[in-house]
């Protein structure tokens, strides 16, 4: 089995999602407080960090505490019980976070980055950052004001241990490629595997949101558990209403 999986399957961890549901009912999404043409670009970033310090930080905080304050839930450790019993051939994740690996799933294929790892400026290594040092820094950073925060939190990475050079987040933002190597491991799972599970994901994200229909031509087995109706909904064998925390542990149980 494979899961495809967005920013829902950790809502019940904390972590909001990025798109209101489309009845426009529901939490509020990231999207929704900040606009992603701003938060969302990298030279939407990098004016925000500038001109507007007090937001740039306040994003910076929001979404760091998020990360850092959440625990896997039921469906991730569902997908570790699979991974375990040898069940599990990828998670393919458009999540930034670590919820999936501490959930016990593996390997894990992460399509926009991972915010524990640096891509260096300098000479484009990417470094596995230590968790508890991040949070650190970014929650020293985020304390301070204006333009003392901003200085702060871009500095947030610790200097590649190869090179010396600054490091940014390895993370995707719009307007940029999706890492190669995760890509085709992406395609490759979805051309191997035998059954498709969806979760926690809108599919409105190009070029992620067209790997399903890998497994749809192939005529793959294909689950999706979501609670609302999503551009997989109609053509899915098992549409199955629900949240990830909640459907998951029925589905592995038996
Ligand atoms: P979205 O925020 O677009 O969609 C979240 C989906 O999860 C929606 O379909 C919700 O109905 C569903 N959902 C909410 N709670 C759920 C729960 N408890 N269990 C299961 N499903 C639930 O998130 P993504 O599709 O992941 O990219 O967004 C895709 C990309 O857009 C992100 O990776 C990010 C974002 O902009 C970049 O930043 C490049």
């Amino acid at each position: 089995m494979v899961a495809f999986t967005g920013a829902g399957v950790a809502a019940e961890s904390g972590i909001p999602t990025f798109r209101r549901a489309p009845g426009g009912g529901g939490p509020a999404g990231l999207w929704d407080d900040y606009s992603p043409a701003i938060y969302g670009t990298p030279w939407g970033l990098a004016a925000a960090a500038v001109v507007r310090p007090e937001r740039f930080r306040r994003f910076v905080r929001d979404v760091a505490a998020a990360f850092f304050d959440a625990e896997p839930n039921a469906g991730h450790r569902g997908l570790g019980e699979l991974a375990a019993e040898g069940r599990l051939r990828a998670v393919i994740t458009q999540n930034i976070d670590d919820l999936h690996e501490r959930g016990g799933a593996e390997p894990i294929i992460k399509l926009h980055g991972d915010l524990l790892s640096g891509r260096c400026l300098r000479c484009h290594a990417r470094n596995a950052v230590d968790r508890e040092v991040l949070r650190a820094r970014l929650a020293a950073a985020t304390e301070r004001r204006h333009w003392r925060a901003t200085r702060h939190i871009l500095k947030a990475y610790p200097r590649c241990p190869r090179c010396g050079g600054r490091q940014r987040p390895d993370v995707v933002l719009f307007g940029e490629g999706l890492p190669r190597h995760q890509w085709q491991a992406a395609e490759t799972a979805l051309e191997e595997c035998d059954l498709l599970l969806i979760s926690g994901t809108s599919g409105t994200v190009y070029p992620a949101n067209a790997l399903p229909d890998i497994a749809r031509q192939r005529r793959v087995t294909t689950v999706e558990i979501s609670p609302e109706p999503t551009p997989y909904s109609g053509w899915v064998d098992y549409p199955l209403t629900g949240t990830f925390g909640e459907t998951m542990p029925q589905l592995v149980g038996d």
